[in-house]
């Protein structure tokens, strides 16, 4: 098994569509979105290819001071083989290449699979949003990771 991660393309839309359905119900973004999202300003989209095939996709904004993640996802068939963990990854090396003090997500607070992933990768729970999905008005946790170098300067030893 080969897998490579890329950045992402209009000619992805068809396999981003379906994934985004299967992986979010109603949450999902349309195709509009996703089109517009992949080369949007500030963003920052990969996709990971398993085999040939477009397996997962993953989204980074970063406004010039922080980063914050705008989706991830594994097709159902490739979950819990690290793809997330790849995934997730890329995201923080590029936040942290582009200057970013921190990396921020929003997660449902139901999505074990999810926190998980993010509680390895050393985001912390910063507090509750209460009713930030919908139309499913469910909860998320916002979440944050801290890039910045935490070596107090002399300034700040002084
Ligand atoms: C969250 C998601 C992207 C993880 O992708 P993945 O490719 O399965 O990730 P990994 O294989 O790297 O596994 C990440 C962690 O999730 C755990 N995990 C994977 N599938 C799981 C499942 N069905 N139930 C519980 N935990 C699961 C893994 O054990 C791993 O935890 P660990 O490192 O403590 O062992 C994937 O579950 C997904 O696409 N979910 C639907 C979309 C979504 O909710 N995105 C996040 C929005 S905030």
């Amino acid at each position: 098994m080969t897998t490579t991660l890329r950045p992402l393309t209009h000619a992805d839309l068809p396999d981003l569509v379906r994934m985004e359905g299967e992986l979010f119900g109603a949450g999902a973004w349309s195709r509009e979105s996703l089109a517009e999202e992949i080369v949007g300003t500030g963003r920052w989209y990969l996709g990971a290819v398993v085999d040939g095939r477009l397996v997962g996709y993953a989204g980074l904004w970063f406004d010039g001071y922080d980063a914050q993640v705008m989706t991830i996802g594994t097709d159902v068939a490739h979950q819990g083989r690290g793809l997330g963990r790849l995934m997730i990854d890329a995201l923080v090396d590029r936040a942290r290449a582009l200057g970013a003090g921190a990396v921020l997500l929003e997660v449902r607070v139901d999505n074990e699979p999810a926190l998980r992933l993010y509680r390895r990768t050393g985001f912390q729970q910063l507090g509750l949003r209460r009713g930030y999905y919908q139309p499913e008005n469910a909860d998320a946790w916002t979440m944050r990771l801290d890039l910045r170098d935490p070596t107090p300067t002399p300034q700040e030893m002084a």
